[in-house]
């Protein structure tokens, strides 16, 4: 484990530090007199920062290039507000835990894991449950599967950031099978699981994450699409059969979830478990940008987020802990009864001042 990282360097301007990162970024620029230096962006676990080479170059410049993972020697300074490194020496490590450089879901992987396959392990289609296993049984696989991010930036763009988007997928997907009888619950759950199972090949993880060659020529709904035909291919070999209709409506899942053309799928949802699939993904996106942004206020403790790029707007963030009951240790909600209708005629079914207004529908 490394002793420093980037999230603590902030503490420590004008002191001299030395750890190892990853080169996330490098670009050679020029002074106004003419004289090279290098502007960086250095990475680890818990961030990035911006680092610059005044001194020694062209000593350094092949060794600060993209994805290498180095031990600097230099020392923090402040510009224009924002710590940056001013770094003095690197050298290239050969030895390093992976671990330490890249950010990793907030989420325990196998723990996440153990659930996905909790919830697989309750579908009845056989020829579904076939699929799953002839999938499961690649190792290869499903080491991509615990690992991989889900974006370069927009949502869960971290080790393990796949699999915690597909937990929240699955997790809605039992949620809303369960509410809505018509839904075909094994379906929509198969199609929680796969909708964005090219990802596992569109970005690699390791030093940086970016999109792979394949990922930008195909992109991850044809990647995916490809390799669930493939294990259905060995499921009807092994079973004799896959049902034709269902392998539509499954294939039909991976290809809508974008929801619209402009959105890069080549149909829109014709299914309801597309409809639903779509909608459940752009939920799981959404949230997370929202959670993102309102960690980000303009400044600590602010009420608002910055400009929220993804969003494109800025997130109200507020200060309701401050007086809120529910942030009170003290507070505590019952939820052992349902809440009981109130016999007031006056105050309508329950006492929420807006829902007199209708807001709720
Ligand atoms: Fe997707
Ligand atoms: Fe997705």
């Amino acid at each position: 484990m490394k002793d420093l990282y980037v999230k603590d360097l902030e503490d420590l301007i004008e002191k001299p530090i030395e750890s190892v990162f990853v080169v996330a970024k490098a670009e050679a620029r020029h002074r106004k007199t003419g004289e090279r230096y290098l502007v960086v962006v250095l990475s680890d676990r818990t961030g990035k920062i911006e680092g610059t080479v005044f001194d020694n170059v062209e000593v350094l410049e092949p060794i600060l290039t993209r994805g290498q993972v180095v031990r600097i020697r230099g020392q923090v300074g402040l510009y224009q507000n924002a710590p940056r490194v001013r770094i003095h020496a690197a050298s290239v490590v050969e030895e390093y835990d992976m671990t330490d450089l890249i950010p990793s879901s907030p989420h325990d992987i196998p723990s996440m894991f153990y659930e996905v396959q909790s919830l697989l392990n309750t579908l009845q289609n056989p020829y579904l449950r076939e699929l799953v296993a002839v999938l499961f049984e690649d190792t290869e696989f499903v080491e991509k599967l615990k690992k991989a991010p889900a974006a370069i930036r927009y949502h869960h763009n971290y080790m393990g950031g796949l699999l915690e988007h597909t937990l929240n997928l699955l997790r809605l997907a039992n949620v809303v099978a369960a509410t809505y009888p018509s839904v075909d619950r094994d379906l929509l759950l198969v199609g929680a699981l796969l909708h964005d199972i090219g990802k596992i090949d569109e970005y690699t993880l390791f030093p940086v994450i970016e999109q792979t060659d394949e990922g930008r020529l195909l992109g991850h709904i044809l990647m995916g699409y490809e390799r669930v035909q493939k294990a259905m291919d060995r499921v009807r070999e092994r079973k004799g059969d896959f049902p034709e209709e269902l392998r539509l409506r499954l294939l039909h899942l991976i290809l809508s979830h974008h929801g619209e053309l402009a959105k890069g799928s080549p149909v829109e949802p014709r299914t309801l478990e597309a409809q639903i699939l779509h909608f459940l993904d752009y939920l799981d996106s959404r949230v997370w940008m929202f959670e993102e942004a309102a960690q980000h206020p303009t400044e600590p403790g602010a009420r608002w987020s910055e400009y929220w790029k993804p969003l494109s707007r800025s997130v109200f963030i507020g200060g309701m802990e401050e007086n809120s009951p529910a942030s009170s240790p003290d507070f505590h909600m019952d939820l052992s009864e349902p809440p009981r209708p109130s016999s007031s005629s006056e105050e309508g079914p329950t006492s929420h001042p807006s829902d007199k207004e209708g807001l709720f529908g």
